[in-house]
């Protein structure tokens, strides 16, 4: 394999000022599109998936400028965006896609959106089936499933939701349609996913009842373009916790890190886990909660991560699968079925991942049983594209005896641009 060399590091020190979260960035650019006036976003993200949902808005007719992270929107409205000329490609980013269906089943034009393989082969029933209930069009693939997905937008009718998965992808998508229904529109969730787009669209003017699991919006409402600055990423502040706490020496400090409870699940696990990290100066901003986090090092315990917990750390269940692997005594990690679907198959690519580079884990339906162990040697291992697992055998190369060679590195740019270089300023 011709993959990017992470060699072995012992400590770490100083501080990493991590990029805009990535959900955040998405519904900023999209609420922004979606509104009257300007919008201007300061910490936008960077990265390819974030970037694909400015590229589709282009498409749409939504003018904006963007000078290194900060980018001005000019919105006219979503009523007034253009039935776009080509195809909509949301590359590699799910939430692009399944938000954007949600925004354009009320659009009176027709619209086909795809995305590069991995997305091809995700599921969006879970999206569109509901849709063509409030009553919009939709061609796909196996019944509407499978990318590319031509909606044929039309007049929507409000509905009551119960979803079947905690996901805010879906969730966000029938909010964002139910603006544009007539009546009410609410989805009730098994547990509370990710909130950031009922907190954004407040912000953005727009009423939103919440009680625990139930959202609802209302037909008609109107968004008028803000101000956002975008909190760093938790999900990328993942990386350095993990490696903050396992290396042999030093301290980490990561300022502005979005600290939203849907999303702090990882902070908490670490901390029952053992770890040493610690919220210092905490402000809200924009409706989004975040602090700086101090990590220094320890030693890790197993511990049983399931249930309610599971969607406040979906995305950071492979960086925390290689946490367990380098801590004390046994981790399982249960209902994470939803990680099979997710821009790889994480739970085998992980398992197949982490086995490689010396550690013991087994695949199970839903999750993993990870043996701890005082070390792992190292070896070759593949990001299969996907960008997480890229910073995970990144991180993974850094805590070995031997170092890890990364099979497509540059995948990490989906949501973290630059994140060898970024890690090599802190490495002792
Ligand atoms: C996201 C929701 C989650 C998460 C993804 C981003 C979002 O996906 O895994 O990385 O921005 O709404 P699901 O909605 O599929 O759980």
């Amino acid at each position: 394999m011709g993959g990017v060399f992470v060699k072995p590091i012992t400590g770490v020190k100083g501080e990493i000022q991590v990029p805009g979260d990535k959900s955040i960035s998405h519904r900023a650019a999209l609420l922004g599109g979606m509104a009257f006036g300007e919008t201007h976003v300061t910490n936008f993200l960077l990265g390819q998936d974030c970037l694909s949902t400015l590229g589709c808005l282009r498409e749409l007719g939504v003018a904006w400028e963007r000078q290194g992270t900060e980018v001005w929107l000019h919105g006219k409205g979503m009523d007034n965006w253009q039935e776009p000329a080509n195809v909509l490609d949301a590359g590699n980013s799910g939430t692009t896609f399944r938000l954007m269906l949600g925004v354009l089943a009320g659009s009176p034009f027709s619209v086909t959106l795809t995305g590069d393989d991995s997305l091809r082969s995700r599921p969006m029933r879970r999206v569109t089936d509901p849709l063509k209930q409030m009553g919009a069009r939709i061609l796909g693939r196996r019944e509407g499933n499978l990318a590319p997905i031509t909606m044929q937008g039309g007049q929507l009718l409000g509905q009551s939701f119960q979803t079947e998965v905690a996901s805010a992808q879906v969730k966000s998508a029938l909010l964002l349609a139910g603006l544009r229904a007539k009546g009410e529109t609410s989805v009730q969730e098994p547990t509370l996913s990710r909130d950031h787009t009922e907190r954004m669209l407040r912000g953005f003017g727009v009423e939103v009842q919440s009680d625990n699991t139930i959202v609802k919006v209302k037909g008609g409402g109107k968004l008028t373009g803000q101000n956002v600055s975008v909190p760093g990423d938790i999900s990328s502040a993942a990386f350095f916790l993990v490696l903050g706490s396992l290396v042999r020496q030093g301290e980490m400090i990561l300022p502005e890190v979005g600290i939203n409870p849907t999303r702090t699940g990882i902070i908490d696990v670490l901390q029952a886990m053992g770890a040493d990290i610690e919220y210092l100066e905490s402000s809200e901003i924009c409706g989004e909660p975040r602090a700086a986090l101090r990590v220094r090092p320890s030693q890790l315990r197993g511990i049983e991560i399931s249930g309610d917990l599971i969607p406040r750390l979906i995305d950071e269940i492979p960086i925390l699968a290689l946490a367990a692997s380098l801590a004390e005594g046994e981790t399982v990690i249960r209902d994470a079925a939803e990680l099979r679907i997710k821009e790889t198959d994480r739970i085998k690519r992980v398992a197949e991942g982490l086995k490689a580079l010396g550690a013991t884990i087994e695949e199970l339906p839903d999750g993993m049983r990870i043996k701890g162990r005082p070390e792992l040697h190292g070896g070759e291992v593949s990001s299969f594209g996907d960008h997480r697992l890229a910073m995970t055998w990144a991180v993974a190369g850094m805590l070995s005896q031997e170092g890890v060679s990364v099979e497509n590195m540059a995948a990490a740019n989906v949501s973290f641009p630059n994140f060898l270089e970024i890690v090599e300023k802190v490495v002792l």
